[in-house]
């Protein structure tokens, strides 16, 4: 039995030598010292040997199995010592990598401009309105002086909601509203989004407005076309060419169109002004005293002029752009231009 052991133990503490692992050494402890184990085994022996011998040999197991049980602690103390340190070499944090910075972003042409033109008119004494982009027919027409069945409707192409909603067609709704809650004088920008039902490079169902609307005692034609010459001068740059034509709106009278010069030819004449010279830029107007009417102003006692244009036509004109899907693809590659 003495040779049996020696060759047990020896093979036992060399293969603890070896084991690189927790569990190669949990493995190792099974085999050895565990119920069926190599070393229980003899142990189950000791019943055969003799009275004298059997003292001998239980010590020498016992002896045996202690020295294994601390090596075997040390060795797995080592063991996990090593997998920690490995752990944090490979996990290690290096505080000099250059950081991943967030990508700035740029504000969005149609909101460049409308700050930009709402600043200019600040400058003015305007103040800014806002209004529902889901509107009543009343506030989008009836009040604006168009009757129902009046053919200037048509020309809307409005987008009609269940009973009397629709998605408003123009920012004019908001004078209606300011006028309703505000008694004279008002000086009032209004900008914000619209809808038509229409679409091509130089359509969008969906645009924006900025109306305008000036109500006082003793406001003339004059006023309106002043406020225009300082606006288009701010926003254009000095000297800009600027026409009115005679036109019509329901809510207005007289009702002008006002053009530009084109800033593209400076009004020689090319594609973008269709030879012209002049690109149409906004329509303008005195309001008509049946919209006075309608919201309780008395139209012998004080008139006003209102202006209403498309942002992304100033967008277009003053950044060169030629096709106002553009504006509405968010293709990072042409907003980060702005
Ligand atoms: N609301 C008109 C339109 O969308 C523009 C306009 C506004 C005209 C104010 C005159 C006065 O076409």
């Amino acid at each position: 039995m003495k040779e049996q052991l020696d060759a047990l133990s020896a093979a036992m503490f060399a293969d603890l030598g070896t084991a690189l692992s927790e569990k190669g050494l949990q493995e190792l402890k099974v085999r050895y010292l565990g119920k069926k184990g190599e070393l229980t085994a003899v142990m189950k022996c000791l019943g055969t040997l003799s009275p004298e011998e059997r003292p001998l040999a239980g010590q020498a197991i016992n002896a045996i199995k202690e020295r294994f049980e601390e090596e075997f602690a040390s060795r797995l103390a080592g063991v996990k010592e090593a997998d920690k340190l490995h752990r944090l070499a490979s996990e290690r944090i290096d505080v000099t990598l250059p950081g991943r910075r967030n990508s700035v972003g740029t504000r969005h042409p149609v909101t460049l401009v409308m700050e930009e033109v709402s600043e200019i008119f600040a400058g003015l004494g305007f103040q800014v309105a806002e209004g529902p982009e889901i509107e009543l027919d009343f506030y989008n027409f009836e009040a604006l002086n168009f009757p129902k069945d009046h053919p200037a409707r048509d020309m809307q192409d409005t987008f009609f909601l269940e009973g009397e909603r629709l998605l408003r067609t123009h920012t004019s709704p908001v004078q209606v509203r300011t006028m309703l809650r505000h008694a004279p004088p008002v000086r009032i920008i209004a900008p914000g989004t619209v809808y038509r039902c229409d679409s091509d490079a130089t359509h969008s169902p969906m645009f924006h407005q900025i109306e305008g609307l000036m109500v006082d005692k003793g406001i003339t034609f004059g006023d309106l076309k002043g406020i225009l010459t300082i606006f288009l001068n701010q926003y254009f740059g000095k000297g800009i060419g600027m026409r009115l034509r005679p036109s019509f709106f329901p809510f207005t009278e007289p009702s002008a169109e006002v053009d530009i010069a084109c800033v593209i030819c400076k009004g020689a004449g090319c594609r973008v002004c269709k030879n012209s010279g002049w690109l149409e830029i906004l329509g303008a107007g005195m309001v008509d005293p049946e919209v006075f009417r309608h919201v309780g102003y008395n139209p012998d006692e004080v008139t006003g002029f209102a202006f209403g244009m498309g942002i992304e036509r100033l967008a277009m004109l003053k950044y060169g752009i030629n096709d106002m899907r553009f504006l509405f693809e968010n293709d990072i590659r042409f907003l980060s231009q702005f």
